[in-house]
């Protein structure tokens, strides 16, 4: 038949390339699945359709309805897969014959394609609680693979060992008995609930921190049950030099001293173990020594500014000077008439009160 044909070439084409190695892994149940999700969405799709011209009584008589025709099969089947899912294309090649029997024959009896195609003909997927190549119920039974609590390997694939991966809360062969961090809250044969431990407790048996079995690291078996370890209350602080310790429940963190501070116990320039330099102790606060205040000038230069920062001074020139060659120059701005000097603004910065530096 030509889808056949049609197949065939794209196969062609495809040999010339690599096969996708680097695509995530997928099953050939993946595969099946997806390629009957596309059937359904093309049976969609030609749903409204007819041979043209609306069916004659003749048409409907002779080449059959469109409904049920080949031309139908075909127009879907070419839509099956996309151009690079190189694993769809191989599969609707392989077994087209099936399909088409499936169109012709067994829609009537067997109206679920992915039951008859996937799991009964062509064998690459499992009804679901079931895994393998014998599809064989998972652990725990495949109404409820993993007593509800994890995912059976293989499950509805004709792939996987049928073991259980628990959800978090759970451990064991099949997922009933409670991992660590969480408590049983009820258990039977078939069912098993588990509930997390009080953030303090790394095993318990109850909700609260006096149901700890064994405390957390950064917490401590105390009275009322696991209590937080002050990290920060230790001889030697577990934090860097400029840095300081905050303890929080089941741990600490360590924040920047105030920038004024040369060690300190806590936030702020009022918490310093000695002050930085550039600061002085003053009113029981380190606080910057305004290098301004000193007796002798610091900024020698001809039209420059003294400008006080945190720890710190800077000279700058004044406005409408720059720095060339390390002295201040006045600035030049181009006019129509040619260069000219910034005259008027040099004149306003000379009697600005900024410009300290004339009365000092
Ligand atoms: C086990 O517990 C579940 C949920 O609590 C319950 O539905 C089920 O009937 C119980 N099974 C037995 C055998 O007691
Ligand atoms: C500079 O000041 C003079 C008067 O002092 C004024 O005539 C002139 O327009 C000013 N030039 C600029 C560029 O502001």
């Amino acid at each position: 038949m030509f889808i056949a044909a049609a197949v065939s070439f794209y196969l062609l084409l495809m040999l010339h390339c690599p096969a996708p190695s680097s695509a995530t892994e997928k099953s050939p149940c993946d595969t099946c699945t997806k390629l009957v999700d596309r059937f359904h969405k093309g049976l969609e799709d030609t749903s409204k359709k007819n041979f043209g011209g609306g069916n004659t009584a003749w048409e409907e008589k002779t080449l059959s309805k469109y409904e049920t025709s080949e031309i139908r099969l075909v127009e879907i089947i070419e839509n099956l897969c996309d151009s690079s899912d190189f694993e769809c294309n191989v599969m609707v090649e392989e077994h087209e014959e099936q399909i088409e029997k499936w169109w012709f024959k067994m829609r009537k009896k067997y109206p679920d394609l992915r039951k008859w195609f996937c799991i009964e003909t062509i064998e690459v997927c499992c009804p679901s609680g079931t895994y393998g190549p014998d599809c064989v119920a998972c652990l725990g039974g495949a109404e409820r693979p993993c007593h509800g609590n994890g995912f059976c390997s293989g499950d509805g694939t004709r792939l996987g060992d049928g073991s259980c991966r628990c959800k978090a809360e759970y451990t064991g062969p099949f997922c009933l008995e409670c991992a660590d961090g969480y408590f049983s809250t009820g258990r039977n044969d078939t069912h098993s609930f588990c509930s997390e431990c009080h953030e303090s407790c790394k095993t318990c048996n109850g909700p609260t921190n006096t149901g700890c079995k064994e405390c957390k690291e950064g917490w401590t078996k105390g009275d009322g049950g696991c209590i937080d370890v002050d990290e920060c209350s230790a001889e030697t602080s577990p934090c860097k030099e400029t840095q300081y310790c905050l303890n929080t429940e089941g741990s600490f963190s360590c924040k920047r001293c105030h920038e004024s501070c040369a060690g300190c116990s806590g936030e702020g320039p009022d918490k310093c173990r000695d002050c930085a330099t550039g600061y002085l102790l003053d009113e029981d606060k380190c606080t910057d020594i305004n290098e301004c205040d000193a007796s002798e000038k610091v900024c020698v230069r001809n039209n420059e500014n003294f400008v006080n920062t945190p720890g710190s001074y800077k000279c700058v020139c004044a406005e409408g000077y720059e720095d060339s060659d390390g002295q201040c120059e006045q600035k030049i701005i181009e006019t129509e008439d040619g260069e000219v000097a910034e005259q008027n603004i040099s004149t306003n910065a000379a009697e600005d009160p900024v410009d300290v530096h004339e009365d000092l």
